[in-house]
């Protein structure tokens, strides 16, 4: 299988039948739904408390998504601000009859630490690499 993607691997799943649109290809919406979960994973360890998404920039659906793809996220943290961590999410596709990943979809996600209020709350940032507030 050849490669391209930087990053980490955060999430990996099946495209199944149920997640198709009236075309026969898979929802948008489905794919956004596995890069939020694969954002919250570098997010959660990073910030180390409870998050929530804020905001999704730069949403790109590069190509189509079939049924039976092996959809894979890779995530690489893009930004550290006081209380929000952004992370960039790239989306292959490995099709069942191709041997090399397809890039289908990117997008930032900022997540955002909160307190028990669900109030935002500072990040205690433990790798300085990623300050940029
Ligand atoms: C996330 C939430 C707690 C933020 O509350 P808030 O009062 O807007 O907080 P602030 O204005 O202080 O912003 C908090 C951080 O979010 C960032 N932020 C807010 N809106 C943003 C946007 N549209 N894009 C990027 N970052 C944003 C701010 O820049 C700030 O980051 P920083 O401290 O690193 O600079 C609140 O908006 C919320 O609860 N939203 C619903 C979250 C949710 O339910 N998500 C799931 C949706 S399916």
């Amino acid at each position: 299988m050849q490669t391209e993607h930087q990053g980490e691997l955060s999430l990996s799943t099946i495209a199944m039948p149920a997640d198709a649109n009236a075309n026969g290809d898979i929802f948008g919406g489905w794919v956004m739904a596995q890069m939020d979960l694969a954002g919250s994973i570098p997010a959660k360890k990073a910030v180390k408390n409870r998050i929530v998404t804020v905001a999704v920039d730069k949403m790109k659906f590069l190509r189509p998504v079939k049924v039976g793809d092996r959809v894979v996220c890779y995530t690489q943290i893009s930004r550290v601000g006081r209380t929000s961590i952004t992370i960039q999410v790239d989306v292959y596709a490995e099709r069942m009859t191709e041997e090399k990943e397809v890039k289908v979809t990117e997008g930032d996600f900022t997540y955002v630490s909160i307190n028990n209020n669900g109030l935002p709350q500072a990040i205690a940032v433990t790798n300085p690499d990623f300050v940029s507030r």
